[in-house]
């Protein structure tokens, strides 16, 4: 049994903090190594439920993720950042593909 992101995340987490450069939000919580919340907003990736499987950053046709490394985290050592939310044309492939279902897209 695969428990997904949170549909209604941005209800029910906080803003936390910023991904690298400020690019995107951090809801928590967040209490690393072990809990790194969820990461941005159009395009969210629970990170406490990532696996590092990848298809997402093969299946996304402008780019929008890169690996970032997460040691000591339980469910991997390495997550996939959506580093250029901004950069997204919502054709929901990263959500589909993810064999844990732990993204979720949001059209403004
Ligand atoms: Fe890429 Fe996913 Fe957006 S595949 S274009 S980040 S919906
Ligand atoms: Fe992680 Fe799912 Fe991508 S497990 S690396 S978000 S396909």
């Amino acid at each position: 049994m695969v428990t997904p992101i949170d549909p209604d995340f941005m209800k029910n987490r906080k803003v936390a903090g910023k991904g690298e450069g400020g690019a995107y939000d951090i809801r928590g919580p967040v209490e690393p190594p072990a809990k790194l919340g969820i990461h941005g907003t159009a395009v969210a990736v629970d990170y406490d439920l990532c696996i590092a499987d990848g298809a997402c950053i093969d299946a996304c046709p402008v780019n929008v993720f890169d690996w970032q490394e997460t040691p000591g985290h339980p469910a991997s050592t390495k997550k996939a950042r959506p580093i250029r939310e901004k950069d997204c044309i919502f054709c929901t492939a990263c959500e589909s593909v993810c064999p844990v279902l732990c993204i979720k897209i949001t059209q403004p």
